[in-house]
């Protein structure tokens, strides 16, 4: 189901005080600043050992939900250091960000991978956040729809219907994580309507205008509201800005 949606990437970021603090402030910020009810469905992603206790200091029901980085691709065994979506259902997870360019680049995950790891989030009943995403090089050649369109055929496409349904779609590029450097809201719009029109031609009208498309790379209090003014752009995927408790809840209030 199609909404506006605000997630915030921890990334390898803060210790559990921190983390306690950070999502304490947070909560509190949208509670006082919105009259309790942000029209955006927040998603907080700390780093697995703060799942829990983050959790616990989360609104039970209401427009917060907690999200994990990453899951492995097996439901269990002998995968020494790795975390199943099992195990993260089980500490109050509802998403999962899957397919994150640091991932690819820095633990190769390739498509294959990533198809294995959705699979095995949609069994437990976690909803994927699936991202895509070219480098400067990609876009400087002219290429990056055709690099958009593989990794949304390779990695993404290969779901059924109903599993489909599940999942939101994060457009990040490459050149604009952690640059300070962000896609114009023209850029971000034209990609969000090219991701659109392939899910329309890999599923149905149906299915594409059902989709949430979120813009990530350097969004922040600033751009936000710009970026998610956007017709296709159904909200942000958040790194740094996330971090920042006042950055954060004004990247919410944006809509
Ligand atoms: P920044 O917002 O720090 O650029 O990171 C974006 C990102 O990678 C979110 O997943």
């Amino acid at each position: 189901m199609r909404k506006n949606m605000v997630a915030g990437n921890w990334k390898m970021n803060t210790t559990l005080p921190e983390a306690q603090a950070l999502i304490s402030e947070i909560v509190h910020m949208v509670q006082d600043e919105t009259t309790g009810t942000p029209a955006v469905e927040v998603v907080v992603c700390p780093p697995f050992p703060f799942l829990l206790p983050v959790g616990k200091l989360i609104p039970q029901g209401g427009s917060f939900h907690l999200g994990a980085q990453n899951c492995h691709q097996k439901a269990s065994g002998a995968f020494t250091g790795e975390v199943s979506a099992a195990m993260l259902q089980s500490v109050g997870c509802e998403y999962v960000i899957l397919g994150h360019s640091e991932r690819r680049q820095y633990f190769r995950e390739d498509d294959e991978l990533l198809s294995q790891k959705l699979k095995a989030a949609l069994a437990a009943g976690l909803k994927p956040i699936f991202c895509v995403g070219e480098t400067l090089e990609t876009r400087e050649q002219g290429d990056t729809f055709k690099h958009l369109e593989k990794q949304l055929q390779d990695g993404l496409f290969h779901l059924s219907n109903e599993e489909f349904d599940q999942v939101t779609v994060a457009y990040e590029p490459i050149w604009a994580i952690g640059t300070g450097k962000t896609a114009t809201s023209e850029q971000a719009q034209e990609v969000h309507a090219f991701i659109r029109e392939q899910i329309a031609r890999a599923y149905d009208a149906k299915a594409a205008l059902a989709t949430s498309i979120l813009y990530g790379g350097s969004c922040n209090a600033q751009n936000a509201r710009e970026l998610f003014s956007q017709p296709d752009v159904d909200g942000g995927l958040i790194g740094g800005a996330a971090l920042k408790s006042r950055d954060f809840t004004d990247i919410i209030k944006s809509f």
